[in-house]
């Protein structure tokens, strides 16, 4: 079985454009691979250094999210990233490996810095060591699985091939020691907010978290965008441009679309009668996840049991890849 490796930043709970577009992917790789999933605090502390608090809460909820979704820690070995020193050791290693301007230039570190003004200045000209070099970290996380495939979305192409770049550089110099991993790109979906905004989160308010209650989506579902020419109940629409339509065809049952679609145009379907209807299929379609969260919530002491034998498990593969890196690298004592 081949190895995969991804992870998360555990900075809030997970969304429906998580789930759609990596989480139910995941869900299906577990039974094909060695699967690691590791939640990345230290990589979430690189931009978030100043509130320990928020990744020490998320650390348990975004366990608690994955785990909901149908992620079976039978199949894959969650761990949490700061509880394996040997991930910090590679990082060092692997900092001689790789220019600050080649940091500088990663198109995902480039992007991740102009939207942390706040953080990192207008220019960037307050960046720190650590965040500038998260990719480094991150190319720890991987090879010290012998990840060999790493299911992302493609805004983090540019750091799997950075991390592949080190890779290269270290076999070169040091002997064939590290597997260069691959990216799997997965044929998700990326989900618009329920503004028709292409990015969602909780600052925009557009997006659906799974520990959303009945009435908090109720509100947001009640507040999404229609089409704007449609005044009248019986106006005929355009589904298309219409978010409420939007998400009736991810989560309600398929046979019902057509008619739907057609409904609306005709204008024989009120929004407010059609929001109501996606309301009750979207509780509809995250009822098995509110179960399967509600057992863990009623006993966190699970999820704890859950993200210790797992990071017991991680660590030991880690020990025996960082023996053989330290051989490679001459410093075996
Ligand atoms: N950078 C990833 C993100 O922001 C999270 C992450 C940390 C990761 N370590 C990883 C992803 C290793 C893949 C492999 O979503």
């Amino acid at each position: 079985m081949k190895t995969i490796l991804t992870g998360l930043r555990p900075t809030g709970n997970l969304h429906l454009g998580h789930y759609f577009g990596a989480g139910q992917s995941w869900v299906k790789l577990q039974n094909d691979y060695n699967f690691y999933l590791e939640i990345a605090d230290v990589q979430a502390l690189t931009d978030n250094f100043n509130n320990p608090d928020k990744v020490r809460k998320n650390v348990r909820e975004i366990t608690a999210d994955l785990l909901a979704i149908g992620l079976d820690p039978k199949k894959v070995n969650f761990f949490i990233q700061s509880q394996i020193p040997e991930i910090a050791e590679l990082t060092v290693f692997y900092s001689n490996l790789v220019t600050v301007a080649r940091l500088q230039r990663n198109p995902t570190v480039k992007a991740e810095i102009a939207q942390k003004k706040e953080l990192f200045g207008n220019d960037g000209e307050s960046i720190t060591y650590g965040f500038l070099g998260y990719p480094v970290s991150q190319a720890a996380d991987i090879t010290a699985f012998d990840g060999e495939l790493v299911p992302v979305g493609d805004d983090q192409l540019p750091l799997i091939e950075q991390c592949r770049e080190i890779v290269r550089k270290f076999n070169s110099i040091y002997g064939e020691t590290l597997k260069e991993p691959e990216p799997y790109l997965s044929k998700t979906t990326r989900i618009k907010g329920l503004d028709g905004n292409d990015k969602m989160g909780k600052s925009l308010g557009n997006a659906i978290y799974l520990v959303d209650d009945d009435e908090t989506i109720k509100q947001k579902i009640m507040g999404a965008i229609t089409d704007p020419q449609k005044i009248k109940k019986d106006d005929p629409a355009n589904p298309e441009i219409c978010m409420v339509y939007y998400y009736h065809k991810l989560v309600t049952p398929s046979d019902l679309i057509p008619n739907i679609c057609t409904e609306c145009r005709e204008g024989k379907r009120g929004c407010v009668a059609c929001k109501k209807e996606l309301i009750d299929h979207m509780k509809n379609y995250l009822k098995e996840i509110k179960e399967r969260r509600k057992k863990y919530e009623d006993n966190p002491e699970l999820i704890d049991k859950i993200l210790k034998e797992g990071t017991e498990n991680a660590r030991q593969k880690a020990q025996e890849q960082i023996k053989k890196v330290k051989e490679a690298m001459k410093i075996d004592y």
